[in-house]
């Protein structure tokens, strides 16, 4: 049978056991191909975590600057928090979602207190499973208390997930082109995506532009979106992300949601932040919005709320869209939303972060990462680009004759390399583990552990070196 499957599904590339090759003709028949493991011609199996490590069959040590897309903040296997989850098996591994438990109710205290005391906004919390679902809810409460309104703003390059309502708000039509419009989709405004944007402006100036550039739809009902009579908007909310994600880690000018959220209270607009990757300290901050100085209305959170260890997620309400009174009893509901073993671990990993001074060690080695990249930068044409906050970090990646012209084929081949395993450092063979986003996917977005250390900081800027080196050779 399995002879059978494997002459049916040709593998390319090199295979390092018949193991592993008689997985991947498994794979490759009975997976659907829907995800994003075949965005890579032969797909990677990995075995074993550890830490800023992820090793495959061989043993191999692959350095992680992605963190599965920033949802293991913490390192792999982080013991404290797989810890949690060990306990809670023995304890209540499992109870419906009608009924409650301790951990669900202690780990939205902790985030609703959390935001009385830095945005001064008296909240409700609500769990789902996975980011997109959390993006549905929100979609509930800004449509409910917007009479219904079913229009929303977004960021062009704006990533929000792939569920028909959150692709509806997500910039790529790509995702949206099979299925037709099962929602309205958003208005996609321009972002202070500086290094691509005119020239002779600075960052601050930039951001400036595209908050006037908005602020225009405004100017009079013959721009389409407001009607000065009644003062009322066609639109509810305003999603953003404060770092761009899948558009590339592009990191907006300090001023910019401050300008925007005026622009939003003139005209009752609400702010939706979505924080599933940038949240719990990826850029130094819990939420990353902090950096910006400004009170959301709503917060979408998940990924490195478990440290990846359960598909748990959620949405913060200022109390006055998700009151008991405007969202009663089923609103919404997951069998697995608020699940005893995602809340156990996820209320461990906010004691643990309010316990740490994440704040200052992710900024410090987000500090050291990023001069290290800026070396790289000065050293090699083809990196166009870096820059980062905290620890979410980019490398744009472009045709060497003018390091400005995207080159996907170049980013491409670091990722392949980077998968090979056969990097040579300090006598060990590495492999490296990177992801790409941007505008024109030709950007490095390097997202490591948050705890690693100065000995795995020096080998990332050594392995991306190495890269770097035999993509600029060929
Ligand atoms: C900013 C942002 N929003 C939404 C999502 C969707 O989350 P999920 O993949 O858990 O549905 C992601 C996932 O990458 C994300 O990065």
């Amino acid at each position: 049978m399995l002879d059978k499957i494997r002459q049916l599904s040709a593998v390319p590339g090199d295979i390092s056991s018949d193991e592993e090759r008689d997985l991947l003709a498994l794979e490759a028949r009975y997976c659907s191909y829907g995800d994003t493991v075949h965005y890579t011609e032969v797909p990677k199996i990995f075995e074993r975590c550890e830490g800023s490590f992820i090793y495959d069959g061989t043993g191999t040590p692959f350095l992680d600057l992605q963190m599965w897309y920033s949802a293991v903040n913490f390192g792999y296997a982080n013991p404290r928090l797989n810890n949690a989850l060990k306990r809670q098996i023995d304890t209540l591994p499992q109870v419906a979602s009608q009924y409650l438990h301790r951990e669900k109710i202690e780990l939205a205290a902790m985030i609703g207190q959390d935001f009385e005391r830095k945005f001064g906004s008296k909240g409700r919390v609500h769990f789902n499973v996975g980011g997109a679902q959390a993006v549905e809810d929100s979609l509930k409460l800004v449509r409910n208390a917007s009479n219904g309104k079913s229009l929303m703003f977004a960021f062009e390059g704006g990533y929000h997930g792939r569920t028909l309502g959150a692709s509806a708000i997500t910039s790529s039509y790509r995702y949206r082109r099979r299925y037709g419009h099962f929602g309205d989709r958003a208005h996609f405004v321009q972002f202070p995506y500086h290094f691509r944007g005119p020239k002779g402006m600075s960052k601050e100036e930039y951001g400036h532009f595209c908050v006037q550039q908005f602020a225009r739809l405004f100017e009079t009902e013959y721009h389409g979106v407001w009607d000065p009579k009644t003062r009322q908007a066609e639109f509810a909310a305003f999603y953003v992300e404060t770092i761009q994600v899948t558009g590339g880690y592009v990191v907006p000018p300090m001023n910019f949601f401050r300008e925007l959220k005026k622009v939003l209270d003139d005209y009752g607009i609400l702010l939706v932040v979505d924080d599933i990757q940038m949240g719990f300290f990826r850029t130094g901050k819990l939420w990353s919005i902090e950096h910006f100085g400004v009170t959301p209305d709503v917060i979408v959170f998940g990924k490195a709320l478990t440290n990846g260890l359960n598909p748990l997620s959620g949405v913060w309400a200022r109390e006055e869209l998700i009151n008991p009174e405007v969202f009663p009893a089923g609103s919404t509901h997951s069998t697995f939303n608020a699940n005893p073993m995602g809340t156990a671990v996820a209320l461990e990993a906010m004691k643990m972060m309010a316990e740490t001074d994440y704040e200052t060690m992710v900024m410090e080695k987000g500090r050291y990462l990023l001069a290290g990249l800026q070396e790289l930068k000065r050293r090699y044409k083809v990196v166009g680009d870096v820059d980062g906050l905290g620890l979410a970090l980019r490398m744009e990646i472009c045709e060497p004759h003018d390091s400005f012209t995207p080159s996907k084929a170049i980013v491409d081949r670091m990722v392949d390399e980077g998968l090979k395993g056969n990097i040579e450092v300090d006598g060990s063979k590495y492999g490296l583990v990177l992801d790409i986003g941007g505008y024109h996917k030709n950007v490095v977005t390097l997202a490591p552990n948050l705890h690693i250390t100065k000995h795995e900081m020096d080998l990332s800027l050594k392995l991306l070196d190495r890269v770097l080196h035999r993509v600029s050779k060929t």
